[in-house]
């Protein structure tokens, strides 16, 4: 095949940023995609409805057609009648960041299961909003996802209408919680699929490769590929994007987030085909999050790529710095038409 045109693909777990950040960054994924989820974790967390309000216009300003679905980052001082507000609004996606587990979350919740928490989500239940999770724990970097997989259970039985996803699935086991529970879907990014943690520090370290959760085992990364490939039902795409100046990537304490958004369909595509199975990635980035997320699609967009060669570039400049893309300066064998 020597093109492909994909209807209305979705990001949906995608890191914007604030500022001069955001402007930068958000070019790629309007370009690409209908919309995404808008992670909230800022600098000062989208913790209120007027916060996310003014995120969402901030987005629209620079990107009218895209279709920012915003998310609530959960802290422990979340109160139950704020939920009806967002959804009056239109946010019904709550995002809960154990405290601590990355980036930007330390106003994340401390204890999940606690009585208020566990209240909030029954309101959030009976509202049809939606649960993303960060799911990792605070033990052995390559058990976290795994020692987290018992809260996921717990909340899918005690509020099994409520919709759980499990955001960037890394780890082979937390895929049993996809086939016992109804109410959990998963998003999965490119990175996940196609690496493994000896591209982070199998020969040197490289800092653009380090993201939580953390890059596991080959044998993760086969079992969550075919996931992919194969469009499985509750898994959707999530590129997990999250941009960071070449100065925060390379300083001691390195922050964690993989720059993807530049790209990203080229890439898929070219996985896809590798694999034989271009049939599958339309449900994959579209098909299966507007099922799973309802979502309302105003305008339907169409994206044609075509083979063809193109580059990533290699950086993007922003405030007298610059971002490195994930495989930045690398050639591509297809190219979306603009
Ligand atoms: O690698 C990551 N980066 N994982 C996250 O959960 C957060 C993200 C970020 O905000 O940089
Ligand atoms: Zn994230």
């Amino acid at each position: 095949m020597n093109s492909i045109t994909l209807k209305n693909p979705f990001d949906m777990h995608l890191h914007l940023r604030e500022g001069e950040i955001l402007k930068a960054v958000l070019p790629f994924s309007a370009q690409s995609f209908s919309g995404g989820v808008i992670m909230p974790n800022l600098k000062t967390p989208v913790t209120t409805s007027q916060l996310a309000q003014s995120y969402r216009e901030e987005i629209a300003s620079l990107a009218p057609d895209f279709l920012a679905l915003m998310t609530i980052y959960v802290t422990d001082f979340l109160d139950k009648e704020s939920l009806q507000d967002l959804s009056e609004v239109g946010i019904k996606i709550l995002k809960l960041y154990p405290k601590g587990a990355t980036t930007n979350s330390d106003s994340g919740v401390s204890s999940i299961l606690n009585p208020n928490l566990l209240e909030i989500l029954k309101v959030a239940q009976d509202l049809g909003m939606i649960l993303s999770i960060h799911g990792e724990s605070d033990g052995f970097s390559m058990d976290r996802e795994y020692e987290f997989l018992k809260v996921f259970e717990n909340l899918a039985k005690r509020f099994p209408k409520l919709h759980i996803v499990l955001e960037h699935m890394s780890d082979h086991r937390s895929i049993k919680v996809l086939e016992n529970f109804e109410n959990i879907t998963a998003t999965l990014t490119y990175h996940h699929i196609t690496m493994d943690l000896d591209s982070l520090l199998g020969k040197n370290l490289n800092p653009h490769y380090f993201c939580k959760p953390i890059l596991k085992t080959p044998y993760d990364k086969e079992a969550l590929l075919d996931l992919a490939l194969n469009a499985h039902k509750k898994v959707s795409f999530g590129s997990d994007s999250a941009p960071h100046l070449i100065s925060n990537k390379y300083s001691q304490n390195a922050f964690g987030g993989i720059f993807s958004a530049p790209n990203l369909l080229p890439r898929l595509v070219e996985l896809f085909e590798r694999h034989n199975k271009l049939e599958n990635l339309q449900a994959f980035v579209s098909d299966n999050a507007i099922t799973n997320y309802k979502i309302k699609v105003k305008k339907d967009k169409f994206i044609t790529l075509k083979k063809s060669p193109s580059k990533i570039p290699d950086s993007i400049p922003v405030l007298d710095s610059k971002i490195i893309p994930l495989f930045g300066g690398s050639d591509l064998m297809w190219q979306e038409l603009v």
